[in-house]
């Protein structure tokens, strides 16, 4: 008789012997991937419900992306902002015209998006605006996730993001999160920009009240104040349409962008505005070796290239109503909750259960995969590409682990 011997529990013993714990991953080792499938070191398959947090929201390695970066790293990858190279202008043009603005600024991760549109902004305030020096003030939601630089855990309102890491940047005024109202009452002549998800998703998928941002929309523009919506999370399809502010046709000054924009391939995150607030950076103000290297621009063509279509918006909003009916049946089946807008689910298991740790860890032996946020709440985010027969296999597998 041969013995199998599994190469998960190896593997996962070496990462955590190796890396800071500053993650706590299910037990799932992945080795490769395709679409919304992936395959563990051990050959088990697994449907992808999370698509790296929408970073994968055309699919593992979809083929327009994954020949756009060969095709580069057969000519060039980087050349630092030092010079310019042939790739810049069409990533940076397409992006500015797909968010129907006037200038983008490249950067690599998220959260390094955030930090730009918070130096924008208060620059801004201080050039154009007139707020005296040292005094600009940005409202942002409870319950924000922006990201995990020092200055954006400053106005984070989650403990596990924020204890110990003081001392903290000042000038943020934190409102409750979809009180338009509240918003309104905090803007003070200092006040330079409100910084918003249009939908929270570390916070549990919440969407806040319909005219919530038409409300916030008229009270920057009264006030003379910008409004940044972050959609790095919610933005390029994830919801239905390009932006998830599109839902109430309200245009932001700024919209900060990252995760799919890189196709799952590299780090691509950017700002859109138009010049008069792009436009107050000068040289050597702002910038990154890496933001806007060739190789990023020619995945993120690619990507401004499939959603310039509308197919995957489309396809999110048709899979998205699919998806909402599905998980809809199981409440009152272990389900206390669910919002979704287009392929994106916040799903609430009812408490007295399981955690939503443990549904992931159940759903993980299915072979789906998804991710806990706060309590007994799960996300749901699988990639555009999915197919409806993969949905309702997940959508399957979540009832049986609710019944189990
Ligand atoms: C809305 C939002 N903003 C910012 C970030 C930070 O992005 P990154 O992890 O690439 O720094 C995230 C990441 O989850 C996010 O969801």
């Amino acid at each position: 008789m041969t013995t199998v011997e599994f190469r998960t529990p190896s593997a996962l013993a070496e990462a955590e012997r190796w890396t800071a714990h500053n993650y706590h991953p299910l037990p799932v080792v992945v080795a490769e991937a395709e679409g919304a499938w992936v395959t563990d070191v051990d050959g088990r398959r697994f449907l992808d419900m999370l698509a790296g947090y929408s970073a994968l929201n055309f699919g593992h390695r979809h083929p327009a992306l994954i020949g756009a970066a060969h095709a580069q790293l057969d000519r060039l990858t980087l050349t630092s902002r030092a010079f310019v190279h042939d790739q810049f202008a069409a990533f940076c043009g397409g992006l500015a015209e797909l968010c129907g603005k006037d200038l983008v600024l490249p950067m690599n991760t998220g959260a390094e998006a955030v930090e730009t549109a918070i130096k924008v902004a208060r620059k801004w305030g201080y050039q154009v605006k007139g707020v005296p020096d040292g005094q600009a003030e940005i409202i942002v939601a409870d319950g924000n996730f922006h990201g995990r630089t020092t200055t954006i855990v400053s106005f984070s309102t989650d403990p596990e993001a924020r204890a110990d890491f003081g001392p903290y940047t000042p000038g943020f005024v934190i409102v409750p999160y979809g009180d338009a109202e509240a918003l309104a009452a905090a803007i003070t002549p200092n006040t330079v920009a409100v910084l918003v998800e249009p939908i929270q998703g570390e916070g549990g998928v919440l969407i806040p009240p319909a005219g919530y941002f038409t409300a916030v929309r008229e009270a920057c523009t009264a006030n003379n104040v910008l409004l940044i919506a972050d959609e790095i999370q919610s933005g390029l399809g994830r919801t239905g349409k390009t932006f998830a502010i599109d839902h109430e046709n309200v245009i932001p000054d700024m919209y900060v962008l990252g995760k799919a924009l890189g196709g799952g391939i590299v780090p691509v995150s950017a700002v859109a505005a138009n010049r008069d607030v792009l436009g107050v950076l000068k040289p050597g103000e702002h910038g990154s070796t890496f933001g806007g290297n060739a190789l990023a621009c020619a995945v993120g063509s690619a990507v401004v290239g499939l959603l310039r279509t509308g197919e995957f918006q489309e396809r999110s909003a048709r899979l998205g109503e699919r998806l909402e009916a599905g998980l809809s049946a199981l409440i009152g089946q272990g389900l206390v909750g669910v919002r979704c807008r287009g392929l994106w689910a916040g799903v609430d298991i009812d408490p007295a259960l399981m955690t939503g740790r443990e549904a992931c860890e159940r759903l993980a032996e299915r072979g789906v995969l998804a991710k806990d946020t706060h309590g007994s709440t799960i996300r749901l985010a699988p990639p555009l590409v999915i197919t409806e027969e993969d949905l309702d296999h997940a959508v399957a597998q979540l009832a049986a682990v609710l019944a189990a």
